[in-house]
């Protein structure tokens, strides 16, 4: 299939292009598109088939459901059979954004969108492109992220058309994606609201709307071997081509640790790679240092760990150390998606 390539300004957006993306859509196409938090890879929520061409084309599990996007909030109730009350303080402070919610799903909407799931996660983008593109497309883009299965999400077009050119209608290219980790996920139809999946939108953020809330144990941990809510969260993931080991302790000993192994393995011919950050980026010896940022900015140090694991597979590298990050607010995110990417592969000093 041939993919046809468009760039779009956030600032100045191209309706003709988001129509022509929409009439695909309605036509049983796929489009990726950009969002604040990843590139997602649409087709239309109602139509079974095209949810089975996305996991088609992503190579994903058909068990593993997709996140139906809407443009406005009043939508939510032709994919979801109730909103709780306690739904509307949520979507009042957080939609459009980065925050995708679970609901009893309308029986209407098909059982592919849903990988069999009686439940329906729905997320409201702020991405102005994501937005009028899900208008044109009839109101309902079922979408997981652009990537190919098991590897990092895309937050730049490049990465996209690296795994999807040739299998899907059009990509559009609207630039960075502001966020650069995929939303939060909250199941509402707990007792005591459960987050799944950790994300831009704290566990602090929805304390403060909810009271208390829960968080899904597998987030953090695989210890238990637990079965994870957001069937998504069990498969390996965001993994980059090179072995990916997590180095945690006091600032030095990391240092040290890192220097002193990566001079080992390179004695064996393989290319090393070190993810730091910019108080320590000085520090290292390795074939490619590369930092996430300042390590209080948590917000570049989310947005930029996906980019880098993907620049590191465009260098050739075999084995890469990176430095740890707390366990709370956005960073926990971080660390979720960077344990994901190690197979859990963490040395503690
Ligand atoms: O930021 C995002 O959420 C991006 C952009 C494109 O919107 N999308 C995204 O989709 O990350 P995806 O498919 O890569 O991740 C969706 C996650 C998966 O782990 C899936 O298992 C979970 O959401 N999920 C979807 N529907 C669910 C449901 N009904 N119950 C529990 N988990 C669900
Ligand atoms: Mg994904």
């Amino acid at each position: 299939m041939e993919t046809k390539k468009c760039i779009i300004d956030k600032n100045f957006i191209d309706c003709e292009t988001l129509k022509e993306a929409g009439e695909i859509i309605k036509n049983g196409g796929l489009v990726a598109f950009p969002t604040e938090t990843v590139y997602g890879l649409g087709g239309d929520a109602f139509n079974p088939e095209s949810s089975k061409k996305i996991y088609a084309a992503k190579g994903r599990p058909s068990d593993n459901p997709l996140i139906v996007h809407i443009y406005r909030i009043e939508d939510i109730h032709k994919v979801a059979e109730s909103v709780p009350e306690k739904a509307y303080a949520l979507f009042d402070e957080y939609w459009p954004g980065p925050l995708t919610v679970i609901l009893p799903k309308k029986k209407e909407l098909p059982k592919e969108t849903t990988g069999g799931l009686d439940t329906v996660a729905v997320r409201m983008p702020s991405d102005p492109i994501a937005a009028e593109f899900i208008k044109q497309s009839g109101g309902f883009v079922a979408a997981p992220s652009a990537n190919r299965s098991g590897r990092p999400s895309p937050t730049v077009a490049k990465y996209v058309i690296e795994d999807l050119d040739g299998l899907v209608d059009m990509i559009i290219d609207g630039g960075d994606c502001e966020i650069g980790l995929e939303s939060t996920i909250i199941d509402l139809t707990e007792e005591t609201p459960m987050i799944l999946r950790p994300g831009y939108i704290t566990p602090a953020d929805l304390e403060r709307i909810f009271g208390s809330v829960s968080i899904d144990k597998t987030i953090i941990s695989d210890t238990d071997k637990a079965k994870p809510k957001a069937p998504g969260m069990k498969y390996r993931h965001y993994a980059p081509k090179g072995e990916l080991t997590i180095v945690r302790g006091k600032s030095e000993e990391v240092i040290d640790y890192i220097n002193n192994n990566s001079a080992q393995i390179a004695a064996l011919n393989k290319r090393i790679g070190v993810i730091c950050t910019d108080e320590t980026k000085a520090s290292y010896k390795a074939d490619s240092v590369k930092s996430l940022g300042r390590r209080s900015d948590e917000r570049a140090i989310a947005k930029n760990l996906f980019r880098i694991l993907r620049e590191f597979d465009d260098e050739q590298i075999d084995v890469i150390f990176a430095e740890g990050f707390e366990n709370n607010g956005l960073s926990m995110a971080t660390m979720n998606r960077l344990l994901k990417a190690a197979g859990h592969k963490e040395v503690y000093l």
